[in-house]
């Protein structure tokens, strides 16, 4: 796939920060899809679309949210609505039709319950690409070169904390993804 629209879109549409920080996500993605065997083509693509509506106002994403008719969950909540707007927009308008690079994108905040590859690789990558700065962030950036799934579940844990610590809304989703892998944990003890 030609990535010019959306390089073309991210050049004109988003600050600095957010475009060191989509560099951060293309490259750490590109090596983990190497690493785990995932196509590095639809692990760039994904990388750059999955913030491509992180930096639009609240205002426009609940116009979004309003006509392609998502759920009202999604209102007045940036965190989750973004990545549901890409994947959508990014089908309607800029050609991706890999079901599995949607939903890399659709879930890049929250993770799922049965995540793909591609899906793991690009929510950690999100997670520590090199301009990322939290508490943690090293001890993760070991362990997603051992073991993928390991390295999911530490940072879902670490989302779950955050939101919940943060008194704000915590997408089920999560909470299913964070069951999936200790589900999986335990079958290869
Ligand atoms: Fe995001
Ligand atoms: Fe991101």
């Amino acid at each position: 796939m030609n990535t010019d629209s959306i390089r073309t879109y991210i050049e004109k549409n988003f600050s600095e920060k957010r475009k060191i920080h989509t560099e951060g996500v293309r490259q750490t993605a590109i090596r983990l899809a190497e690493k785990y065997g995932v196509d590095p083509e639809k692990a760039e693509i994904a990388a750059l679309f999955h913030d491509m509506y992180r930096g639009v106002s609240v205002d426009v994403l609940n116009y979004y949210v309003k006509h392609l008719d998502l759920d009202t969950k999604y209102l007045n909540n940036a965190n989750l609505a973004h990545g549901k707007i890409a994947a959508i927009i990014m089908e309607r308008d800029y050609g991706v039709t890999d079901g599995d690079i949607i939903n890399a994108v659709s879930y890049h905040t929250t993770g799922r319950a049965g995540m793909s590859e591609l899906e793991k690789v690009i929510y950690i990558a999100d997670a520590i690409e090199p301009n990322r700065r939290y508490p943690g962030v090293e001890e993760l950036r070991k362990a997603v070169w051992e073991d993928l799934d390991q390295a999911c579940l530490m940072s879902i844990n670490h989302t779950i904390q955050y939101v919940s610590g943060q008194g704000h809304y915590l997408d089920p989703d999560t909470l299913l993804a964070r069951d999936d892998f200790m589900k999986k944990e335990k079958c290869n003890e």
